[in-house]
């Protein structure tokens, strides 16, 4: 029986069954012998949730890139690693292989220490999906940098926030950005941000738009000309197994974005195991995820869980709508691809247009299919089964977090029969529990409660960069001895898990974590603003869309409604990006707050979603008459 690649479903049991009565064993031999250590640990783990601490593979010494990269080149080494899809279909496509992609990696590395970085060091990374985005995470793994990806959808604010944060000495960016029909103005954010940032040495800067940028002398270099020059050989530099390999932010439902740190051989296992599995990997397959690099999907499962196991990853740049609808497809038969995993954002808006876009296209090299970042619902789950899957290939609902580092609760395809909308059965090594609001943890089955994990694994993060008291706040205070995931979940009669959604203030949009309170601190910056509330409600295609209710200052009384709406709208684009933007405003005389002054978001999730019947108890509200008013004028 093998650990490591599970095939069959009695297989699954026996395996997790064994990873959970000694897990220390299980993940002993996993980690023995799949991968490449420069020296072994000295323990396997070393835990105690209520600090929290969370040690893997104590002792090791490894490098992550050598896993990823080096050991491949003597059999794989002309093997396409990274296929790069550009996003204008006439451009065409890139196919890095193991050698290349060796040789790409250790002179960007050089670069990087040419330039004063050295093992510790942050360096921000701000890249659209090219080749150049994989390979800067790559470059500065190989000689122990601590990367930090901002998704470069993001603005200048979220920009410099994240910067500062992690005290970053460099930034990466390139140009501009192709995005469907549109350019963005990569460089131009970068240098906005960096009027806020004081601890920014120097700036990379990759060609990809061609279009015009201003260059501070001294600051900013091309990276062209650096990368021609520089030595195609970089010794990896031997991290230990808890050196943070990277940094990268998620919303909370409070203040700033957390930076959740990932640490390097808990990771490096963790991620490769579930790759193989959740994708059923094989040689000759070749792999493409959707998302972009610069979310934890990217990190995990297009770059390094893929590279760890040898695979062929795809790397595309553009947007499912462009040229037109059919662009993904067209992808699929172009690149005979084998596994496509995806957001069910992105099936809900293909699944709205004409099936032709689909039907097109010959899909017939497709075996699995994925999905991830929030919850399927039924429709879109069986379009993408009946005309995607051609009912052939199984799909993975797989349920995970950027704090989780890979997926925890999947299908395993030909093995774990589907059910629409459950993640299913959790993975070797995970221990899930649900737990009622006392703090109970709710046995047996067809029960449901909030989602928390009794056990650590390999990739869980190991911290919050800077505030590790936030850390154990956030995740380890609300139930004791226990990771709080912030979901609530359901298990069916078989113990299937179905993830319901956020039992927070954290928001999915899109497949997109949105925390509300960051959005609420961007629009009370308008001068017209007094207070807001934003929360989620129902929507078509982007799963939630956000509903603000905007208290005005006495100023903002006599302004002009729909001005201000898109005033509101320009704050949050420039605070955290478009993205979080309202869908709807509603202004209103005042919130709903209990006694204590904390706003019941609870009632007005109900007014947003148009589900009034049953508002619950009103009574203990300090100001229960606004509720009525805002219902009479809700959206
Ligand atoms: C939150 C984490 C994991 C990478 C992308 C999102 C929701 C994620 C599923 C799923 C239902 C899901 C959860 C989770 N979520 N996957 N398969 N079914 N909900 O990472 O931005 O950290 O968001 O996304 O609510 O807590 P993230």
């Amino acid at each position: 029986m093998s650990n490591y690649h599970i095939k069959h479903l009695e297989e699954y049991f026996q395996v997790y069954r064994k990873s959970i009565r000694n897990p220390e064993s299980f993940w002993d031999e996993v980690a023995e012998e799949h991968f490449v250590w420069r020296k072994k640990w000295d323990k396997v783990l070393d835990w105690d949730f209520s600090k929290p601490e969370i040690k893997w593979f104590e002792g090791a010494k490894l490098n992550i890139t050598e896993n990823c990269i080096d050991r491949h080149l003597h059999i794989r080494g002309d093997k396409t690693a990274i296929l790069f899809e550009p996003n204008d279909p006439k451009e065409e496509a890139q196919h890095i292989t193991y050698k290349e992609l060796h040789e790409k990696v250790c002179k960007f590395a050089n670069v990087l220490k040419d330039k004063g970085i050295k093992k510790g060091d942050r360096v921000v990374i701000y890249l659209p999906m090219i080749p150049e985005l994989a390979i800067s995470l790559l470059a500065c793994a190989r000689i122990g940098a601590v990367h930090s990806v901002v998704f470069a959808g993001f603005s200048s604010t979220a920009l410099s926030t994240r910067i500062n944060d992690c005290g970053a000495k460099m930034v990466l960016t390139s140009d501009g950005s192709f995005r469907g029909s549109k350019t963005i103005d990569l460089k131009g954010i970068v240098d906005e941000a960096l009027t806020q940032c004081d601890s920014v040495e120097s700036v990379l800067v990759a060609k990809r738009t061609k279009t015009e940028v201003t260059m501070e002398e001294g600051r900013d270099f091309w990276l062209e000309p650096l990368l021609e020059k520089a030595y195609a050989d970089c010794e990896p530099e031997v991290m230990d197994a808890e050196d943070p390999l990277f940094i990268l932010y998620t919303s909370g439902s409070t203040g700033r974005p957390k930076g959740m740190v990932h640490s390097t051989a808990g990771y490096m296992v963790y991620t490769a195991y579930t790759f193989k599995n959740v994708f059923q990997y094989r040689e000759d397959d070749v792999y493409w995820c959707t998302a972009d690099i610069g979310w934890i999907t990217g990190h995990s499962y297009i770059v390094y869980g893929p590279l760890a196991n040898g695979a062929t990853t795809v790397m595309f740049e553009g947007v499912p709508s462009y040229p037109d609808f059919g662009r993904f497809w067209e992808i699929v038969q172009k690149h005979k691809i084998t596994q496509f995993y995806t957001a069910p954002t992105a099936i809900r808006a293909l699944a709205k247009e004409n099936l032709d876009f689909v039907t097109e296209y010959d899909l017939s090299s497709l075996k699995i299919l994925g999905t991830v970042g929030e919850p399927i619902n039924e429709e879109a789950w069986h379009w993408y089964n009946d005309h995607v899957g051609e009912k052939k290939c199984p799909i993975v609902d797989t349920w995970w977090q950027t704090e989780t580092g890979g997926v925890l609760i999947s299908p395993i395809p030909f093995s774990t029969p589907t059910k629409p909308t459950y993640a299913t059965l959790p993975m070797p090594g995970v221990q899930p529990a649900l737990m009622d609001e006392n703090g109970n943890e709710i046995k047996g089955n067809q029960v449901d409660g909030r989602l928390c994990i009794k056990f650590p694994w390999p990739s869980i993060a190991r911290t919050i960069w800077g505030d590790h008291k936030r850390y154990k706040e956030t995740y380890f205070s609300a139930f004791d001895g226990k990771y709080f995931t912030g979901d609530g979940a359901l298990r069916d009669e078989v113990g299937y898990y179905r993830i319901t959604g956020r039992v927070d203030d954290v928001i999915i949009v899109s497949g997109h974590n949105l925390g509300t309170a960051p959005i609420e601190d961007a629009i009370n910056e308008h001068q017209a603003v007094a207070e807001s509330a934003i929360v989620g409600f129902p929507h078509d295609i982007k799963g939630n869309a956000l509903y603000g209710y905007v208290i005005l200052k006495e100023t903002g009384e006599s302004r002009n409604r729909e001005n201000l709406k898109k005033e509101i709208n320009q704050v949050i684009t420039e605070h955290i990006g478009p993205i979080a933007k309202l869908d709807k405003i509603q202004f209103v005389p005042g919130l709903p707050k209990t006694r204590s002054g904390k706003i019941m978001r609870r009632i007005l999730r109900k007014i947003a979603s148009k589900d009034t019947s049953n508002l619950g108890d009103t009574s203990t509200l300090l100001n229960p008459e606004v509720v009525e008013k805002i219902m009479e004028e809700s959206l």
